[in-house]
C-alpha cells in the first residue's frame, strides 16, 4: 500500500477514535457571568495523578486563574480504590495535595463521601479538615449558603448548596457490607429528615444538591439508582431543587425528566472517563474527563462542562423569572 495512503488512513483512524473516545467539540460560550460568583464541581478524582487527573487539575488551576472561583465542591471518590486508612495516609499527598497544587486552587474544598471512601476509613476523610485548611468537611451532610456581600446584591443571587452522603442511601452497599462496613453506622432516616427540613426552610433563590451517586444515568455499566429514585428524588421534586449534581458514572450527562424542573447533572470523572449512552432524557452526554463550573448571576446561574483540554463542551442556564 502506498505510504501516504497508510499515513492518511492512520490519521483518519486516530481522528475518528479521538472524537468517539473522549474529545467533544469545543463550544463558544462565556463560562462565567461578569461579577458573578463562581465555583467548581469535581469528582472521581484520585488516581495518583494518572490517566487525565493531572491534565484536568492543570485546567482547573488555569481556569480558576482566569475567571476567579470561591470554592471547589468535591463530589466524592477523592480516593480510589480503597479510600484512605487515616488522615496521614500518603494518598492524601498523591491523590490530592500535590495534584491540585495550583495557587488558585488553594480555596476551600467542600467534599462529600463517595463509595470508594466507604471502602476505607470514612471518619478520616472528615478529620482531614483538621489537617488541611482548604479541606472543609464539617459533617457527612451539611449546607453552604452563598450570600452576596454588602453592595454585591445586584450581581448575584443567594444559593443554598446541600452536600449529602448518598452511599448509605443505596441498598446494594449493605449487601456488600464487608467491603463497605461504615454504611451500617449511618442513620439514613436522620439524614433524609435533615435534608427535608433544610429544603423546606430554604429561602434562597436557588437550591443545588450535591451527592456522589446519580439518581438517573444512561451508560453501559450502570442504570438508574432505584434506592435514590425512591428516597431522594421525591424530595428534590417536592422542594423545587434547581440542580442535582453527582459523579460516580465517569461520564458527563445533563438529563431532564418529564414533570419536574430539576436538572440532573452527572459530572464526569476528573481522571478516567467512560462511555455514556444517549437516552430519551439526555440533553447532552460525553465521555470526556473533566469538571464543571457553576457561575451564579442575578436571578440566574449557569453550568458549564469543561473537558480535560480546558474546553467548554456543554452549557445550560437556569433563570428565576
Ligand atoms: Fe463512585
Amino acid at each position: 500500500m502506498n505510504r501516504n495512503l497508510v499515513t492518511f488512513l492512520l490519521l483518519a483512524l486516530f481522528l475518528a477514535t479521538s472524537s468517539v473516545f473522549g474529545q467533544s467539540p469545543k463550544i463558544e460560550v462565556e463560562i462565567a457571568y461578569q461579577d458573578g460568583y463562581n465555583f467548581f464541581v469535581a469528582n472521581d478524582l484520585g488516581r495518583n495523578g494518572y490517566y487525565q487527573q493531572r491534565p484536568v487539575a492543570k485546567m482547573m488551576g488555569e481556569l480558576a486563574e482566569n475567571i476567579g472561583i470561591e470554592f471547589v465542591a468535591a463530589a466524592g471518590d477523592t480516593h480510589h480504590w480503597g479510600g484512605v486508612q487515616s488522615v496521614h495516609d500518603p494518598l492524601w499527598m498523591t491523590n490530592f495535595e500535590t495534584i491540585y497544587d495550583h495557587p488558585e486552587l488553594m480555596e476551600e474544598w467542600y467534599p462529600v463521601l463517595g463509595n470508594h471512601e466507604y471502602r476505607g476509613n470514612t471518619q478520616a476523610v472528615l478529620d482531614y479538615s483538621n489537617i488541611s485548611r482548604r479541606w472543609v468537611m464539617p459533617d457527612r451532610y451539611y449546607t453552604k449558603t452563598i450570600i452576596p456581600e454588602e453592595g454585591d446584591e445586584d450581581e448575584y443571587s443567594t444559593v443554598k448548596v446541600f452536600f449529602i452522603d448518598t452511599t448509605p442511601l443505596i441498598d446494594k452497599y449493605y449487601e456488600e457490607g464487608d467491603t463497605y462496613p461504615d454504611v451500617f453506622d449511618q442513620d439514613t432516616v436522620r439524614q433524609l429528615r435533615w435534608l427535608e427540613e433544610e429544603l423546606a426552610n430554604s429561602t434562597e433563590t436557588f437550591k443545588i444538591v450535591i451527592g456522589h451517586h446519580p439518581i438517573y444515568v444512561s451508560e453501559k455499566k450502570r442504570v438508574d439508582e432505584q434506592s435514590l429514585i425512591e428516597k431522594l428524588d421525591p424530595l428534590l421534586r417536592k422542594y423545587n431543587v434547581d440542580l442535582y449534581v453527582a459523579g460516580h458514572s465517569h461520564t458527563f450527562q445533563h438529563l431532564t425528566k418529564p414533570g419536574t424542573n430539576v436538572n440532573y447533572v452527572v459530572n464526569a470523572s476528573a481522571s478516567l472517563g467512560r462511555e455514556p449512552i444517549k437516552g430519551p432524557d439526555t440533553q447532552f452526554c460525553a465521555s470526556d474527563e473533566g469538571f464543571s463550573v457553576i457561575s451564579v448571576g442575578k436571578d440566574k446561574f449557569k453550568v458549564t462542562f469543561i473537558n480535560y483540554l480546558g474546553n467548554p463542551i456543554h452549557q445550560f442556564e437556569v433563570v428565576r423569572k
